[in-house]
C-alpha cells in the first residue's frame, strides 16, 4: 500500500491520538520546571490541553492543527478546562516554525505532543518544502526519506529556550531509522539528558508504529554538562504511576558513539557494552568488511520474467538460457546450497531458473523470441529498470559468489554457502570472502556475537523482520578462531531442525569459547540478543 489515494485521511494527517494517562504522565515530567509557556505543534482535538490544565498553573499555551474541526474542538476544550491563555491556530506548524526559529525572543519552556506520522512523500509539496527548509535551517542533513515527526520534533526542540523541556510520544523508530540520524545527532549535541521510556507492548492499537516516549532537557549551552542518552525499558503501565522525575533519571546514560548513531546500543546493559567494545578490540574478532566483501545481488527489473519455475522452461524451449537461482529463505533452510536443496525447491514448483539471455543471439532463436514477445507484450519493456539497458532483456552484473547472504531475516541473519554457484536475486547479497575460507566464513558468522551485532546496525520495520544493507553489513563484528574445525555440513542440519536461539547457542560455546570468551560472557550475548530479538518482534502492527 504505497498509493497515496488508498491511504485513509486519518493516516494522511497523522490523527492517532494519545492516551489520556501518558499525556498526563509527559504533563507532570515539565511540570518540574514550572513552564510559563507551553508549546503543543499538533494538537489534534487537545488532549493534552485538559493534562495541561490539571497540572499546570494556567501557562500561556500555543497549539497548532491542520485540521480545522480538530482545532476547533481542541480550542473549545481547552476553554472548558480553565485555561485562560490560549493561541491554538488551525494553521501548519512547520511554516509558523520556520519564522518562529528566526524570533530567538520567542522561545517555549516546554514543548508537548505526538507528532504526526506522515511520509515526506505524502506531504503537500508546500509542507514538502517547508520540512527541507527546517532540516537547513538547523544545519541537519536532510533526506527525502524522512518522515514529518521529523521536522516536527527538530523545530520543536529548536524552539525551547535553554533548560526547557520537551516531552512527547514518538514512533519507536527514532532508535534506528537511518533517516532519522541527523534528528538524532541534533538532540543528543543539544540536551543535557535524553530519555527515552520504551515500552515492552504496543501502546496504540490501528496506528502505523509501535511508540516510545521521548524526555528531553536542553543544554544551557556548550559548557553545560551532558550526560547522554538512555532508555528505560518498563512493563505495562505501571511505571506512570512514578514521579516521572524518577522515570527520567533512572536509565543510565551514555555518552559517546551512541548518541551519534543509531540509539539500539543503548537498549543494552552498561555491562554488555563494555564487553562488546573490548571484544571489538580482539585480534581474533573481525569487522565483516576485513574478512569479505559485500554486494547486492542480481537487479532483474521484472522478477516474475526472469526467474521461473522448471515448467515455464520447458513449455517455452528456455533450457538454453536457464540458470539456477536462489533468493528466497524458504528457498534456502540451512547454510548450503547445492544441488539436492536445488532439486528439492524444483520438485515444489517454485521459481528456481535465471532466464539469462546474454546477447541478442537470442532473437535468432523462436523460442527465444517468442519469449521476449511475451514480456513486451506484457509490457515489461518499458519498466524503468528494464527500459534504460539495451537490450531491455539482458540483465547486467550477473556472476555468482561462493556465499550469499539473505537480506532479510526474522531471529538472526546467516550465510549461505553458495556451492552450486547459483545465481542470487536482489532479495540476496553477493559475498566475496578476503580472508580463510568461505567454510569458515559461513560457519563463524552464526554466533551471539555476530547476532547481537546485526540487531545493533540493522533495521526494521512495522513486521518486526530484520534487514541489513551492505554498509551494516560491513560493520558486524564476526569472531574468526583459526583453530577450529568449520563442520558446515552439521550446522546445515542444526538450522534446518533447531530453533535459532539452540543453534545460537550451540555455535556460541564452539566459536566464541575457542576465542577464550568464558561461557558466562557467552551467555550474556546471548541474552542480549534475545533481549534485542524480542523487543523488534513485538515492534510490530499491521503497518502500513
Ligand atoms: C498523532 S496526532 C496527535 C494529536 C495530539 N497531539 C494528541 O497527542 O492526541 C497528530 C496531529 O497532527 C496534526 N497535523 C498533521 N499535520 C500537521 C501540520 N502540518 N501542522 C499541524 N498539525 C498537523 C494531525 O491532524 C493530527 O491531529
Amino acid at each position: 500500500m504505497n498509493f497515496k489515494e488508498l491511504q485513509t485521511e486519518q493516516k494522511l494527517r497523522g490523527g492517532y491520538y494519545t492516551p489520556d494517562d501518558l499525556a498526563g504522565f509527559l504533563v507532570r515530567w515539565i511540570a518540574r520546571n514550572n513552564p510559563e509557556s507551553v508549546l503543543e505543534p499538533s494538537c489534534g482535538d487537545g488532549m493534552f490541553f485538559d493534562q495541561i490544565a490539571s497540572n499546570l498553573a494556567d501557562p500561556a499555551v500555543t497549539g497548532f492543527e491542520i485540521d480545522g474541526k480538530e482545532a476547533s474542538k481542541a480550542f473549545k476544550r481547552a476553554k472548558a478546562s480553565g485555561l485562560t491563555r490560549l493561541n491554538v491556530q488551525n494553521d501548519d506548524f512547520l511554516g509558523w516554525a520556520i519564522d518562529a526559529l528566526e524570533d530567538k525572543k520567542l522561545r517555549f519552556d516546554a514543548v508537548l505532543g505526538n507528532p504526526p506520522f506522515i511520509r515526506y512523500q505524502y506531504l503537500p509539496p508546500i509542507f514538502q518544502v517547508r520540512a527541507e527548509r527546517i532540516f537547513k535551517d538547523l544545519d541537519c542533513k536532510f533526506t527525502k526519506h524522512t518522515n514529518a515527526w521529523v521536522p516536527f520534533i527538530l523545530a520543536s526542540f529548536a524552539l525551547l529556550r535553554p533548560g526547557g523541556r520537551l516531552a512527547m510520544v514518538v514512533p519507536a523508530e527514532i532508535i534506528h531509522i537511518t533517516h532519522a540520524r541527523s534528528l538524532r545527532a541534533y538532540l543528543g549535541a543539544n540536551s543535557r539528558r535524553l530519555v527515552v521510556v520504551d515500552p515492552e507492548e504496543l501502546w496504540f492499537s490501528g496506528t502505523l508504529q509501535g511508540a516510545v516516549l521521548l524526555l528531553a532537557e536542553k543544554r544551557h549551552g556548550p559548557r553545560d554538562r551532558a550526560e547522554g542518552l538512555g532508555i528505560h525499558p518498563v512493563r505495562g503501565r505501571e511505571f506512570m504511576k512514578a514521579d516521572p522525575e524518577t522515570v527520567f533519571s533512572a536509565p543510565q546514560a551514555i555518552n559517546g558513539k551512541t548518541v551519534q548513531g543509531k540509539w539500539t546500543r543503548a537498549l543494552l546493559e552498561p555491562h554488555t557494552r563494555t564487553l562488546l567494545d573490548g571484544l571489538g578490540e580482539e585480534k581474533s574478532v573481525r569487522r565483516f568488511d576485513d574478512v569479505a566483501e559485500v554486494d547486492v545481488g542480481i537487479v532483474t527489473g521484472a522478477n516474475k520474467f526472469f526467474l521461473v519455475e522448471d515448467d515455464t522452461v520447458q513449455r517455452f524451449g528456455l533450457e538454453k538460457w536457464a540458470h539456477p537461482m536462489f533468493g528466497r529463505s524458504e528457498h534456502c533452510p540451512g547454510v548450503i546450497y547445492d544441488e539436492a536443496q536445488h532439486r528439492a525447491n524444483a520438485a515444489k514448483g517454485n521459481p528456481t531458473n535465471f532466464v539469462w539471455f546474454q546477447h541478442t543471439s537470442v532473437e535468432e532463436s523462436p523460442t527465444g523470441k517468442a519469449y521476449i514477445q511475451q514480456g513486451e507484450q506484457e509490457q515489461l519493456h518499458t519498466r524503468y529498470k528494464c527500459r534504460i539497458r539495451k537490450p531491455w532483456y539482458a540483465v547486467p552484473s550477473v556472476y555468482a559468489t561462493e556465499v550469499g547472504m539473505l537480506k532479510r531475516s526474522h531471529n538472526a541473519p546467516r550465510l549461505i554457502l553458495n556451492r552450486l554457484h547459483a545465481y542470487t536475486t536482489d532479495t540476496a547479497y553477493r559475498v566475496r570472502v578476503k580472508e580463510g575460507t568461505a567454510n569458515q566464513l559461513v560457519f563463524s558468522f552464526v554466533n551471539a556475537l555476530t547476532a547481537l551485532s546485526a540487531e545493533l546496525e540493522g533495521r526494521h520495520y512495522g513486521c518486526g523482520v530484520l534487514e541489513l544493507v551492505p554498509s551494516e553489513i560491513e560493520r558486524l563484528l564476526i569472531p574468526m578462531p583459526t583453530k577450529i574445525k568449520a563442520s558446515l555440513g552439521s550446522l546445515d542440519k542444526a538450522i534446518r531442525s533447531l530453533s535459532m536461539d539452540m543453534v545460537l547457542e550451540r555455535q556460541s560455546r564452539i566459536i566464541l569459547g575457542a576465542i577464550g570468551l568464558p561461557v558466562s560472557e557467552q551467555d550474556e550475548l546471548m541474552n542480549s540478543w534475545k533481549k534485542l530479538r524480542d523487543r523488534r518482534h513485538r515492534v510490530s502492527s499491521g503497518a502500513a
